[in-house]
C-alpha cells in the first residue's frame, strides 16, 4: 500500500497535486548513495521535530528523532491515520482511499487487523517456508541464465516477493504468470507514469475477480481464509483493500530490502562471508532492515488534539511525517548509526517495519524471504559483484519506497 501510494504521488491522477511537491519538501526522500542525506543528521540534531514548508496551507511537520517518532507512531488518541482527514487538507479525492489498514483509525483498524493477524503468526506463514526456497532457488537459476551482466532486480529482488504474495493469497496457480505480470508492471515507471496507474486499476480488477470467485469456492490462501471464517462481516471493498494492501505493502518493500542488501552485501564481503556460513543471518538481516529503511516515512498521521511532541507544540489538524530512515540513524540505535554493524546491541528495535498499532503486519513474512534469500544467493554465487559503478546506479529520486529500478551484476 505504501508502494503504490508512492507511485500515485509521482503520476498523475488523483494524487497529481502531490506530484508538484517542491524539493524543499521532498528532500526527505532523497538519499546520498544508501544513506540518508547530510541534512537529515543535521535536522535531527537541532530540531528532531521541525517544521515543513508545505503548500495548501497546511501545518506540517517532519518528524526525524526515535523517541518523537516513536511518540508519534504510539500515539492513538493524538493522532489519526484516516485517509478522509489527510486527503481532504492535500486536494486529493476521497475516492482514491485505497482502503485496507494503513489509512483506517480504529475501531475499523482493529476490526479489519483482527482479522489478517491469524494470516500472519508465525505458525501460519511457516507452510510458507518450503515454496519461500523453491521461489528462491528458482529465481537464483533465472539469474544465472540471465547472461552477463544481470539484472538482479527483475530476475531475483523482484519476483520473490511477488510470487510469495501469490502464495499467500492463493492466486490460483493457472493465474500466477498473469498475476506476476500484473503486479510488477504496477511498479514499473520505466514505460512512463500512466503504466503504473493502469496496472494498478488492472490489479484491482483482477482482485476483485478473484474474490468473486473465492466467495464461490474459497481457496487455500489468505483471501480464501478470510471469506471462510469472515465472509458475512467483511464486503468485497473491504476484503478488496485488504488483498491490495498486502500486495503493495508486501512486493516493493520486500523487493527493495533484497535488491539494496544485495548490493550491501557485495560491498562487504565478510558480512557476506558470514551469511554463506550460516552465521548471524537474523542480526545481519535485521540491521540491513534498519541501515537501508527502505519504507522511508511513515503514512502521514494528522493531530486530533492540540499536544506536544518532544516538547514542540502540535495543534489539531498539523499533518505529521515521521522519517523512519532519519529516526533508524538516531544515536538511540548505538554508536555510528551510518555503519552496518550486525554486533550492535541496540537498547530497542529499530523502526523499519515503524511502530504502535500500525507496525508491518507482513514483518515476520519480510524477514522469512530476506533470510531465506541473502544466504541462498552469497552461496550459489560466491563471485556475485556489481557491474557498473555503485555511484552510476539510478536510484529512485523522491520515492518513498527508496530502491533501485534495475540492478546489474556479474555472477561469475
Ligand atoms: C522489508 C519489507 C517491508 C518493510 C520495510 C515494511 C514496512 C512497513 C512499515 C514501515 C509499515 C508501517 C507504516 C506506518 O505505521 O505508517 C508497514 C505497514 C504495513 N505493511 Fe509492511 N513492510 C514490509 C513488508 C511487508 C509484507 C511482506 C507485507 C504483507 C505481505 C506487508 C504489509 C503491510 C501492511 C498490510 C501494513 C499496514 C499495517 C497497518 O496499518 O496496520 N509489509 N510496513
Amino acid at each position: 500500500m505504501l508502494g503504490s501510494l508512492a507511485r500515485r504521488f509521482a503520476g498523475d491522477g488523483p494524487y497529481a497535486g502531490l506530484a508538484l511537491l517542491p524539493d524543499r519538501i521532498l528532500w526527505p526522500l532523497h538519499r546520498d548513495g544508501l544513506d540518508p542525506v547530510e541534512r537529515m543528521a543535521e535536522i535531527r540534531g537541532r530540531e528532531p521535530v521541525s517544521k515543513l514548508p508545505v503548500p495548501f496551507g497546511i501545518r506540517a511537520w517532519l518528524v526525524t528523532g526515535d523517541d518523537a517518532t516513536r511518540e508519534v507512531l504510539g500515539s492513538l488518541d493524538g493522532f489519526s491515520n484516516d485517509f478522509g482527514k489527510f486527503a481532504g487538507k492535500v486536494g486529493i479525492k476521497i475516492s482514491a482511499d485505497p482502503g485496507g489498514l494503513g489509512f483506517a483509525d480504529p475501531p475499523d483498524h482493529t476490526r479489519l487487523r483482527r482479522m489478517l493477524t491469524p494470516e500472519f503468526t508465525m505458525r501460519r506463514l511457516s507452510r510458507l517456508q518450503p515454496r519461500i526456497e523453491a521461489i528462491v532457488a528458482d529465481r537464483l537459476d533465472a539469474l544465472g541464465a540471465a547472461g552477463a551482466p544481470a539484472d538482479l532486480w527483475h530476475e531475483w529482488a523482484l519476483p520473490i516477493p511477488a510470487l510469495t504474495i501469490c502464495e499467500l493469497l492463493g492466486v490460483p496457480y493457472a493465474d500466477r504468470e498473469y498475476f506476476e505480470k500484473v503486479s510488477m508492471s504496477r511498479f514499473d515507471m520505466g514505460a512512463g507514469a500512466h503504466a503504473p496507474l493502469d496496472a494498478v486499476s488492472e490489479s484491482l480488477n483482477y482482485l476483485d475477480g478473484l474474490i468473486k470467485e473465492q466467495r464461490r469456492i474459497p481457496g487455500d490462501g489468505l483471501l480464501g481464509a478470510l471469506i471462510r471464517t469472515h465472509g458475512d462481516a467483511i464486503d468485497d471493498r473491504e476484503l478488496a483493500g485488504l488483498a491490495d494492501g498486502v500486495l503493495t505493502g508486501g512486493l516493493e518493500t520486500s523487493a527493495s530490502m533484497l535488491a539494496l542488501g544485495a548490493m550491501a552485501l557485495m560491498e562487504d564481503p565478510a558480512m557476506a562471508a558470514q551469511l554463506r556460513a550460516g552465521e548471524n543471518v537474523d542480526a545481519i538481516v535485521d540491521e540491513l532492515l534498519r541501515y537501508l529503511t527502505v519504507v522511508q516515512v511513515a503514512f502521514p498521521r494528522v493531530a486530533i488534539r492540540d499536544l506536544e511532541i518532544g516538547g514542540v507544540p502540535i495543534r489539531t489538524g498539523d499533518v505529521v511525517i515521521c522519517s523512519l530512515s532519519g529516526a533508524n540513524r538516531d544515536q538511540q540505535v548505538g554508536a555510528e548509526p551510518e555503519r552496518i554493524d550486525p554486533a550492535r546491541r541496540p537498547g530497542r528495535s529499530h523502526l523499519a517495519f515503524g511502530y504502535g498499532v500500525h507496525r508491518c503486519i507482513g514483518a515476520e513474512l519480510a524477514k522469512m524471504e530476506l533470510r531465506t534469500a541473502f544466504p541462498a544467493l552469497v552461496r550459489r554465487f560466491p563471485d556475485l559483484r556489481m557491474a557498473v559503478d555503485p555511484a552510476d546506479l539510478q536510484f529512485r529520486r523522491a520515492s518513498i519506497v527508496f530502491g533501485v529500478d534495475s540492478l546489474p551484476v556479474h555472477t561469475v
